[in-house]
C-alpha cells in the first residue's frame, strides 16, 4: 500500500473520540474536495495494515481506479460484485469474507465500500462480523446512498426472502461524499435518491422541497446532516428516528407488491408514492394542509416519469395485505408516520382501515391518471 499522508493528519475527532460519521461541518467541506478528503483520511489509511475497496459490476469501470487513485492506496484489493439487491445476500458477504481470508486479513485491516446502499449495506455487515469488526469506510455512488444509506450505523443484507433481515448497527469510519459520482448514474436511479432527499423536506427542513434534477447537489450536505442529526438522538430507532420512515409503510408495501408482480420498483420510486398516500393520511387525520399535497403530486410525476408503474383498482388489494403485514405494524394495524405540518411528524400513528384504504385508492388513481 502506498501511502503519502502527512503524519500530522491526524484528525480531530479521533482525539476528541468523536465517532468518526458524525459528519460536522469541517468534515462535509473536506469531504467534496479530493485534496480535503485524504487529508482527513490520512490517520484511517496509514493506521490500516491493508486496505479492501469492495465495489460492483457497474461502479468499477467508472470510478474504482479514480478513487483508489483518490485515496492514495492503489495497491489496495479489490472485491468487485455483481450489482443489484439480488445479490445483497449471505452467498456475496462469504465471497467478501473469503478473500478477506484469503489475504490473511487481520482485526487492523479496512474496507471501503464504494457504490450505492447494496454495496455499503453489505460491505459494512461484512466488515462489522467480520474477525468481530473491523473499520470501515463509506464512499457513496448513488444519490441515495449519500443522503441516506451510508449514513447512520445499519447494515444488513436479505434473507429468507426478506429485505434487510440480518444485520448490525456499526458506524462507517467516515463517509465520503463526492457529488462527481453521479455524473455516472443513471437518471432513474437519481431520482430515486431525489425522492429521499424530498422526504427530508417534509419530516425535517422545508428547503429540502425546493430539491430537483437541476439542483440536487446543493442538498445532498443538508440532507446528510438531517439523518445525522436524528440518527444521534435515537441511533436504535424506539423513538424519533422512526420519522425517517415517512412514505416507508406505504413504499415497502408498494415495493413488496411490484416485486411479486416482475415490475420492481425503485426503492425512491415506492417511497414517493408511499409519501403521497401519508400525505393523504396527514391532511384526514391531522390537518396538513391541503396544499402541500397538491404540489407535491406535481413533484411525484418527476419521481416516476422513469418508472414503467401500470396501477389498477385490483392492485390496491394486493398492497393492503402487504401493508398489514409491514414488519412495524403491531398485530394487522400498520402504523404510519404523518405530519401534522411541514416539519411536524408524527410516529406510531393507527389509522382508521376504511382510510388506509381510500389514500391507497387516492395514490392509484394518481399513478393511472399520470
Ligand atoms: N442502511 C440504511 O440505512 C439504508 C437506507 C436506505 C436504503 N438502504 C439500502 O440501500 C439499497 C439501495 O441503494 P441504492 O438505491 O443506492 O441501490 P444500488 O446500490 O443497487 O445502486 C443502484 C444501481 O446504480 C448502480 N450505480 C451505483 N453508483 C453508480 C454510479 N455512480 N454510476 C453508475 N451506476 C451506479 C449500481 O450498480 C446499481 O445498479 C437497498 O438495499 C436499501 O435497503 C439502506
Ligand atoms: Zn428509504
Amino acid at each position: 500500500m502506498n501511502i503519502n499522508q502527512a503524519s500530522d493528519s491526524i484528525d480531530t475527532r479521533l482525539r476528541t473520540g468523536q465517532p468518526w460519521n458524525d459528519i460536522h461541518s469541517e468534515a462535509l467541506e473536506s469531504m467534496s474536495s479530493p485534496r480535503g478528503a485524504q487529508r482527513g483520511m490520512g490517520s484511517i489509511l496509514s493506521n490500516a495494515s491493508q486496505v479492501f475497496i469492495l465495489t460492483d459490476e457497474n461502479v468499477a469501470p467508472f470510478w474504482l481506479p479514480e478513487v483508489a487513485h483518490w485515496l492514495h492506496c492503489d495497491s489496495a484489493i479489490d472485491i468487485v460484485i455483481k450489482a443489484g439487491e439480488q445479490h445483497k445476500n449471505l452467498q456475496t458477504v462469504q465471497r467478501i469474507w473469503k478473500v478477506l481470508m484469503k489475504h490473511h486479513a487481520d482485526r487492523n485491516a479496512l474496507l471501503i465500500n464504494l457504490g450505492g446502499g447494496v454495496v455499503t449495506d453489505l460491505g459494512g455487515f461484512a466488515a462489522s462480523t467480520y474477525k468481530r469488526g473491523i473499520k470501515f469506510i463509506n464512499v457513496p455512488t448513488t444519490l441515495l446512498a449519500m443522503v441516506d444509506a451510508a449514513i447512520g450505523g445499519k447494515t444488513g443484507i436479505d434473507f429468507g426472502g426478506a429485505k434487510n433481515q440480518i444485520g448490525t448497527f456499526a458506524d462507517a469510519e467516515e463517509v465520503l461524499i463526492n457529488p462527481d459520482f453521479l455524473k455516472t448514474l443513471p437518471t432513474r436511479e437519481l431520482l430515486s435518491g431525489l425522492s429521499e432527499t424530498i422526504k427530508y423536506g417534509f419530516i425535517a427542513d422545508s428547503k429540502l422541497l425546493q430539491a430537483d434534477l437541476e439542483n440536487y447537489e446543493q442538498y445532498i450536505l443538508p440532507a446528510g446532516e438531517i439523518k445525522r442529526e436524528i440518527v444521534a438522538q435515537d441511533p436504535y430507532e424506539t423513538g424519533i428516528r422512526k420519522i425517517l420512515n415517512f412514505g416507508h409503510t406505504y413504499g415497502h408495501a408498494f415495493e413488496s407488491h411490484c416485486l411479486a408482480m416482475d415490475c420492481p420498483l425503485l426503492h425512491g420510486e415506492a417511497v414517493a408514492l408511499g409519501m403521497a398516500a401519508a400525505l393523504w393520511l396527514s391532511v384526514k387525520q391531522f390537518g396538513l394542509n391541503k396544499n402541500t399535497l397538491l404540489d407535491f403530486e406535481k413533484q411525484l410525476s418527476l419521481l416516476l416519469s422513469e418508472a414503467e408503474i401500470a396501477f389498477s383498482e385490483s392492485d390496491a388489494d394486493s398492497v393492503l395485505s402487504y401493508l398489514v403485514h409491514d414488519k412495524k405494524s403491531k398485530g394487522d394495524q400498520p402504523r404510519f408516520v404523518l405530519l401534522k405540518a411541514i416539519g411536524e411528524p408524527v410516529w406510531d400513528v393507527e389509522v382508521e382501515p376504511s382510510l388506509v384504504r381510500e389514500a391507497l385508492d387516492y395514490v392509484i388513481t394518481k399513478v393511472q391518471k399520470r
